[in-house]
């Protein structure tokens, strides 16, 4: 089986830093053998803020509102994740965990490769996915990629740093191994 990864680029602002970004894991990600890769962009799906009166756990993916539903068949067409994601206020973004609360089975047995930026690469945001992520039962590897607003931007385009592909690499390296284990558990 080779594993799907949806890249979602989880800023949804106008103007956002996180198109380009999720763009530059896409171009590294598509030669790759070991899996295929689609970039989402969150701002896309329209979701509304916690609109779905049953806990997602308990609602059998029987959802009230249709971009929760189309939400949730994107969701369940992948093996796993690359989490293109902002840190705003030193913790993670709210309208990205909102898209992560709107669901729950479609994200369980998944694996995820964080992609954090900001100021400090973005790892306070990373740190704090880490946790969140573990409660929907999704394993995140251990290889992160941070970029920075400072070194990885110029004049406000994305420039990464020589070092950068190399870091992503070794995400989707993990990623793929990961997407793979987990998928007997899929079924
Ligand atoms: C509400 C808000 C809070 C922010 N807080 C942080 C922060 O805690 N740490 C950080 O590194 N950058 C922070 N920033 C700056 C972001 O790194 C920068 O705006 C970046 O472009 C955000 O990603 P985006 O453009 O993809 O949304 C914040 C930006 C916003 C809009």
């Amino acid at each position: 089986m080779t594993p799907r990864i949806a890249i979602i680029v989880g800023s949804t602002r106008p103007g956002r830093k996180g198109s380009a970004v999720g763009q530059w894991v896409l171009e590294q990600a598509k030669e790759r053998e070991g899996a295929s890769y689609d970039l989402l962009e969150l701002a896309d799906f329209g979701l509304g803020l916690l609109s779905e009166a049953t806990v997602p756990g308990d609602a059998d993916r029987a959802y009230e509102n249709e971009q929760t539903r189309a939400w949730s068949r994107t969701i369940d067409a992948y093996d796993g994740f690359v989490w293109v994601t902002p840190e705003y206020n030193h913790g993670v973004p709210a309208a990205f965990k909102n898209a992560l609360d709107l669901l729950y089975p479609e994200w369980n047995h998944k694996a995820v490769g964080l992609v954090g930026y900001g100021v400090d690469g973005g790892v306070r945001a990373v740190e704090h996915w880490r946790q969140i992520l573990a409660n929907v039962r999704m394993i995140v590897v251990r290889a992160q990629c941070s970029l920075s607003t400072f070194l990885d931007w110029r004049d406000g385009a994305f420039t990464p740093t020589e070092r950068r592909p190399r870091e992503l690499k070794r995400v989707l390296e993990q990623l793929e191994e990961m997407a793979g284990l987990l998928a007997p558990l899929r079924g």
